[in-house]
């Protein structure tokens, strides 16, 4: 997959894709990530500058459409036709595990980073596919968002995290949020991993691992409990 990220802070991008599974992706091959600043493209605008002041007043700058544009004409030629072209925003459709194993199958994604109050309307009328926001709450721009959405993405393309049974067992992979997981020592400052862990019965464990899931799901996240129960109905 190739990945296009327009920015106008591409070093806070690199602090992320430079590091842990989303690095390694790259080196292994998997993605390949292409950022763009958005201050390199500002002379080309009206005013040689990345925002400016909204038509008909109010508060907050907006990102002007010619540097976005100009980036992403130059970007366009090489994308394959299911691309999609991202916008992280808090106004757009929630985020969650089916939306990233969509995009996760895709050839080339653009991820644009929005900034101050907002971008120029026409570029999301007229480049932006998908509106995406991670959550309930603003942040101070897109990058974090972005890198959110990237990361949740990229570790569900098939070979990108080694052991499959590892991403197939997480919350929201499962109609049950994960339980816990313990490691080595058995004992630490006189706590003990439950000995259920410790029997070797696969089986069992099986059993214990599923009715943690099942106490925390219940109690955290009433929603998806009652998804759960309607789903095992209907099995049964
Ligand atoms: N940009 C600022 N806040 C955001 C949010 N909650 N989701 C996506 N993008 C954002």
């Amino acid at each position: 997959m190739k990945v296009h990220i327009i920015t106008p802070f591409p070093e806070m991008v690199k602090s992320i894709i430079n590091c842990s599974i989303l690095a390694k992706s790259q080196q292994k091959g998997y993605v390949e990530y292409y950022t763009y600043n958005l201050f390199d493209f500002a002379e080309n605008s009206t005013n040689n500058r990345i925002d400016d002041y909204p038509f008909g007043g109010g508060a907050g700058m907006i990102l002007k459409p010619e540097p976005i544009f100009e980036i992403f004409g130059s970007i366009k030629k090489g994308l394959n036709e299911n691309s999609k072209i991202i916008y992280p925003t808090p106004d757009g459709q929630l985020l969650n595990h089916n939306l990233s194993k969509e995009l996760s199958h895709l050839d080339d994604l653009v991820i644009i980073n929005g900034h101050y109050k907002g971008i120029d309307q026409r570029i999301r009328d007229h480049i932006i596919t998908d509106e995406i926001s991670i959550g309930d709450y603003v942040l101070t721009g897109g990058e974090l968002a972005g890198m959110i959405i990237l990361d949740s993405v990229v570790r569900l393309m098939p070979g990108v995290i080694n052991s499959k049974e590892s991403s197939d067992s997480d919350s929201f992979s499962h109609p049950l949020l994960d339980g816990p997981h313990y490691t080595r020592p058995a004992r630490y400052k006189d706590i003990d991993v439950p000995e259920i862990l410790l029997s070797g019965n696969h089986k069992e464990i099986e059993k214990w691992f599923n009715k943690k899931r099942e106490e925390k799901t219940k109690l955290r996240r009433p929603d998806l409990w009652g998804e759960y129960k309607r789903l095992k109905k209907s099995k049964e």
